[in-house]
């Protein structure tokens, strides 16, 4: 999962900067406070002693207890097909976090919004 404020894009620079600044890093815990998409702290697992990952969102507890937490592989292709062919409608992600439906936050894409079926507004 990607959004707006993710620092997907920053994770190649944030490494090596790390890198150069702490040196090697197999012995080292490295503490992604704010994680959200997890994407910071994945950069560093295969690299690092331990990952701590904190975040204040449900939602990010799901993905990094995943990404950071987990270390079997996922077959996941029957979840991504039941995920996938959700029937569309909008609720309180669409309302709060999308440009659909006038929120502050428009963290996520309408497309990706009309799968929060599960929250009603
Ligand atoms: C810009 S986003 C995520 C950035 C993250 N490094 C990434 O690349 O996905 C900022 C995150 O900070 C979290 N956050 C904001 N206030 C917080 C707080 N007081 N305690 C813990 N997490 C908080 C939000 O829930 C959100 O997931």
């Amino acid at each position: 999962m990607n959004y707006i404020g993710s620092k997907l894009k920053l994770s190649s620079f944030l490494e090596e900067a790390i890198r150069e600044t702490v040196g090697e890093l197999q012995d080292k815990v490295f503490c992604d406070i704010f994680a959200g998409t997890g994407i910071v702290g994945r950069t560093f697992k295969p690299y690092v002693k331990t990952v701590i990952a904190n975040d204040i969102e449900h939602y990010s507890y799901v993905l990094n207890r995943n990404y950071i937490g987990n270390y079997t592989p996922l077959d996941y292709k029957e979840y991504l097909n039941t995920l996938n062919n959700l029937a569309t409608k909008s609720g309180f992600i669409t309302k709060h976090y999308s440009l659909a439906g006038h929120g502050e936050r428009q963290y996520f894409s309408d497309e990706q919004c009309f799968k929060d079926r599960y929250y009603k507004i």
